[in-house]
């Protein structure tokens, strides 16, 4: 069908979980996964309300699911704290004194916090949270390096029924601004520093810049990372040690409606700002739970390390809930990965004896790159199982974590899910799942995932169609916040009743999913979104800008680079130094992850007759210097011609 969709090459190489892995697993063989996955899809309720029920609810629920598509509510009237799921939970459950966060910064120090050391943490900062004035259903923005009190302070609103919205550290203060004022936040909880690369990312700096335009902020909580001293202004900021130290460590975790909001996180789409994506709590607990358990295969003595950072939705849903909801041992690195070197990781693997290890695509290539002197320098032995996340993994790069990281010996998760789906969708089960390198391969427990062409049907084996989810599950997302129209125009418009993902996939003969990427103008540049239109739109904001038109290029390690093509104003003179200015310009409006790894200026861009840019064309120009698809529509055929010429330059 769509032209965008391209085939991929077959890839013939089965790895089939070791007898010795099968027999130690949840689930142990593909048979009982398809009867598992049969009930699940027939009787939802059935199958979710056991899961459910293994959680603590202070109130049970009277109906596991109420459907009025789009809008699902998940374990109605039920009542739970999902904090409380996470910490008090295990203090009675004989994990009180076992570790839940070991914790490692970038220049060297390691912390180490038990399940009742995390306890008192989290129930003094929910008693800061209340001092400082907030109360269920406020929004507090959370703007955190990769340190132990950014989950606190996460599992701390979620105990009082507060709502985050987590703003990743990479983010600039024009961003948070623009989160701010979308959710309106009372309250922002961030810190003097964290370390990155060997240098201190000015997080409370950027705060201040932010809340210049942000008004509306009464409390800035300030976790003291670094040390150095800081502007503090007086009557908005304080510091976290200073208050915790006023307030009891004792909180008694009160039920909230299954269907309470938990948090509220913002992600890229096709057009204009970022998404508000809603989440909820019991569903939401539950799926994140219930997927850590069979797909993470989470064991008491194991010792599990994700490296997303808590800013995206993996650090929300596979560091913070569903780990912890386990009592799992968790690791967590404030720093980056090559930071002395590229062994970094690999040392912390050794160090904690690291036992299941998830991380994305593109550090992959990263490492593949860096050599394998850094690997196979360190005692890898510990692992058992590894996870990839974020994108497509090329089969080069899956052999490699296959033989290097898991040498030999791990079967791989290659989880596919998005930050509105909450919880993996996707993916392999390690005891028993036959992987293939490049596939998610089969659907988690509850998903009724399918892949359609334009007119709704099922694509056969081998045709690219349209990744669609045609049942409710309980993480899915409940809306954009503060924007229901937007969302059922975004999710539910394709096709009747159904989920569109956005994502262009096929199956094999085996049914296995095989995910070829974004359908509409999203980037996935080192496994995160980014609307071209934000982009381009945070282009346009500069003063020489005229016009712009954002495109992705295949880059080698970051999976696609952004391309940018500007038309610059009348009397405007185009020169490096103007091209690295705008560089700089999308750094400091969106962040460094925005910043184009190239700028081509043009005098005009290949537009249609009704002046709608023709990014399809730019993005095949910059992919294969040429053009060799349908150009009828294009109004001015010179356009294509000057840039290529400009591109070869
Ligand atoms: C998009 C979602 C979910 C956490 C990280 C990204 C792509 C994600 C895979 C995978 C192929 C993948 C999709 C999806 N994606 N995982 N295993 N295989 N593609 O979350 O920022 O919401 O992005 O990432 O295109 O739609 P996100």
């Amino acid at each position: 069908m769509s032209d965008n969709i391209e085939s991929h090459l077959s890839e013939n190489r089965v790895f089939k979980p070791s007898k010795e892995f099968s027999k130690n697993a949840r689930i142990k063989s593909m048979a009982q996964y398809k009867r598992m996955h049969k009930e699940s899809i027939e009787k939802p309720g059935v199958f979710w309300a056991r899961e459910a029920k293994e959680l603590t609810w202070q109130k049970k629920w009277t109906k596991p699911l109420d459907w009025k598509a789009p809008y699902a509510k998940w374990f109605v009237g039920g009542k739970l704290n999902v904090c409380e799921n996470c910490v008090d939970r295990h203090l009675t459950n004989g994990r009180a004194n076992k570790a839940a966060i070991i914790w490692e910064g970038e220049p060297g120090e390691s912390r180490n916090l038990t399940y009742r050391q995390l306890h008192r943490e989290v129930c003094q900062f929910a008693n800061v949270l209340l001092a400082q004035g907030i109360k269920s259903k406020d929004r507090v923005l959370i703007y955190m390096p990769m340190v132990p009190e950014a989950v606190i302070a996460m599992l701390a609103c979620a105990r009082i029924g507060a709502v985050h919205s987590v703003v990743f550290g990479g983010f600039s203060a024009e961003s948070i601004v623009d989160r701010l004022s979308d959710c309106k936040a009372k309250a922002v909880v961030t810190a003097d520093g964290g370390y990155r690369r060997g240098g201190v990312v000015p997080l409370k700096a950027n705060v201040d810049e932010a809340l210049k335009k942000y008004k509306a902020v009464d409390t800035v909580i300030v976790h003291q990372r670094i040390g150095d001293k800081i502007p503090m202004k007086r009557g908005r900021d304080v510091y976290w040690h200073d208050e915790a130290a006023k307030v009891s460590a004792k909180h008694e975790a009160k039920a909230f409606d299954s269907e309470h909001p938990l948090f509220i996180l913002y992600t890229s789409g096709s057009t204009g700002k970022p998404k508000g994506i809603l989440h909820t709590s019991g569903g939401y607990l539950t799926s994140t739970y219930s997927t850590c358990k069979y797909i993470f295969d989470m064991q008491d003595d194991d010792v599990y390390w994700c490296t997303a950072d808590v800013g995206w939705v993996t650090g929300h849903s596979y560091i913070t809930y569903g780990p912890l909801a386990n009592g799992v041992t968790q690791v967590m690195y404030e720093g980056a990965p090559n930071h002395p070197d590229f062994g970094r990781f690999w040392d912390i693997v050794e160090k904690y004896s690291v036992t299941i290890f998830y991380t994305a695509p593109t550090a992959i290539r990263a490492f593949i790159k860096a050599g394998d002197q850094f690997p196979d320098s360190r005692d890898l032995s510990s692992l058992r199982l590894l996870g990839t996340v974020g994108e497509p993994i090329n089969p080069e790069a899956w052999m490699w974590y296959h033989e290097k990281i898991g040498g030999g010996r791990c079967p791989i998760v290659d989880t596919w899910w998005q930050t509105e789906t909450g919880a993996i969708m996707i993916s392999p089960l390690p005891g028993c799942t036959p992987t293939k390198p490049g596939t998610a391969t089969l659907p988690f427990f509850g998903v009724d995932a399918a892949i359609l062409d334009e007119t709704g049907e099922e694509c056969g084996p081998n045709e690219g169609g349209k990744l669609v989810i045609r049942k409710p599950w309980p993480s899915m997302l409940r809306s954009i916040y503060g924007d229901k129209k937007r969302y059922r125009d975004t999710y539910w418009n394709d096709y009747t009743g159904m989920y569109t993902a956005g994502d262009g996939a096929r199956t094999d003969k085996q049914g296995n999913f095989w995910i070829v990427g974004r359908l509409d103008d999203v980037l996935n540049v080192s496994g995160h979104r980014l609307g071209t239109a934000e982009v381009e739109s945070a282009l346009v904001e500069h003063k020489a800008v005229a016009e712009s038109a954002v495109v992705g290029r295949p880059h080698e390690i970051k999976g696609q680079g952004v391309v940018a093509f500007v038309t610059v104003k009348g009397n405007v003179k185009t020169s490096d130094a103007l091209a690295k200015e705008l560089r700089n310009h999308v750094g400091k409006v969106i962040g460094a992850i925005a910043k184009p790894d190239e700028i081509h200026f043009t005098p005009s861009l290949p537009k249609t007759r009704s002046g709608k840019i023709m990014r399809r064309l730019l993005k095949e120009l910059v992919a294969t210097g040429g053009i060799s698809g349908n150009i009828t529509t294009l109004e001015d055929y010179s356009v294509i011609a000057d840039l290529q010429k400009n591109l070869k330059k």
